[in-house]
């Protein structure tokens, strides 16, 4: 397994995804794409953390660089090859004593129903796994968040955790 050090000090890769996807580092740049998707009524229904402001976002991207330079999570950008932003994904509350790790993400409504989402976690997944030594991830979602529900389903997480009503989490491997 990676050391939390090792991943202090270098760089935070770009992941190529199936689909022509990347999955790339926040830029500042992307700040008013990702504020817009707090609009979406979906989102805004999964995520009750939300930002306000570009400002904000900005703010939010620096935090998600601390993370990975304290080796605590990861975050991503979900980009076609030509940049343009699809979605959000990122892995955090890293564990590395007991080698385990959560995955959250978030499509944008026009890119919905096209496996952005279901391509993005299985690339995270397998460099969580596999690069970086993680032995077990797990996905928060309510079992009513059926399109999520799919998403870890299709991308190999199991079914677990149901004991309280509506809560569920998966893990693969
Ligand atoms: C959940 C979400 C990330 C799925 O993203 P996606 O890229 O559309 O995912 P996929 O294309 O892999 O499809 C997964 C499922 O979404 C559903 N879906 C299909 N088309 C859809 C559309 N146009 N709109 C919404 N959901 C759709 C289907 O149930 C699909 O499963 P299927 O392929 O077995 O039919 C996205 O709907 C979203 O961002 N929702 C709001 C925020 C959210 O729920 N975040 C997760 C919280 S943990």
């Amino acid at each position: 397994m990676a050391s939390s050090g090792v991943i202090s000090g270098s760089r935070q890769p770009a992941l190529s995804a199936a689909q022509s996807l990347e999955l790339r580092p926040w830029a500042a740049a992307d700040a008013p794409v990702f504020l817009g998707a707090y609009q979406d009524e979906q989102i805004r229904r999964w995520h009750t953390r939300r930002p306000q402001s570009e400002a904000q976002v900005r703010e939010w991207f620096d935090d998600y660089r601390q993370d990975w330079q304290s080796a605590t999570g990861a975050h991503w950008a979900i980009a076609r090859s030509d940049g343009e932003v699809l979605g959000r994904i990122s892995t955090r509350g890293w564990n590395f004593d007991d080698g385990i790790a959560g995955v959250g993400y978030w499509v944008l409504p026009a890119a919905r129903g096209a496996g952005v989402a279901t391509c993005a976690v299985m690339a995270l997944s397998t460099w969580a796994l596999d690069e970086i030594g993680f032995c077990r991830l797990h996905l928060d979602h309510s079992t009513r968040n059926h399109a999520s529900c799919r998403v870890a389903t299709k991308s190999g997480y199991l079914l677990e955790g149901c004991a309280v009503p509506q809560c569920w989490s998966g893990a693969a491997q």
